[in-house]
């Protein structure tokens, strides 16, 4: 089964967006199998957006992805790399379509509100990176039996 990485940035956090951001991937179907709550390390951002090391915006993406809290995530689910970047939308707000994260919730480039794992081997990556292997439930809620 597919799985991606999510994280909802500071802006996220901090304009009380998690509920909003979480209950789409719950109510589209995917499964949520890892979730934890930190501010990133230097160290973590700098690897994280290591693909971005020599463009002129990555320094203010560093100092912005430390700056506080992020939601980290990982959802499992047929297709769900492609479907989770779909939902979030374009990378700049103002340009992603009404009815995704960013173009429903934001306005600015830098401050595009959730991270989203663009491909499956930059998926299995930023999983391995965020989390330990034991940090993330197998569990099936279709297979698991009513518990109400
Ligand atoms: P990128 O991986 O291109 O976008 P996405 O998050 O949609 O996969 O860029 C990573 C982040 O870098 C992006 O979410 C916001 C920031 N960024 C800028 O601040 N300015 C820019 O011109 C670009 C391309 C990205």
């Amino acid at each position: 089964m597919e799985r991606t990485f999510l994280a909802i940035k500071p802006d996220g956090v901090q304009r009380g967006l998690v509920g909003e951001i979480i209950r789409r991937f719950e109510t589209k179907g995917f499964t949520l199998v890892g979730l934890k709550f930190l501010k990133p390390s230097q160290e973590l951002a700098e690897q994280h957006y290591a693909v971005h090391r020599q463009r002129p915006f990555f320094a203010g993406l560093v100092e912005f992805i430390t700056s506080g809290p992020v939601v980290a995530m990982v959802w499992e689910g047929d297709g769900v790399i492609a479907a989770a970047r779909k939902m979030i939308g374009a990378t700049n707000p103002l340009t992603a379509e009404p009815g995704t994260i960013r173009g429903d919730l934001g306005i600015n480039i830098g401050r595009n509100i959730i991270h989203g794992s663009d491909a499956p081997e930059t998926a299995k990556s930023e999983i391995g990176l965020w989390f330990k292997e034991e940090e993330l439930v197998n569990w099936q809620p279709h297979l698991t039996p009513w518990l109400h």
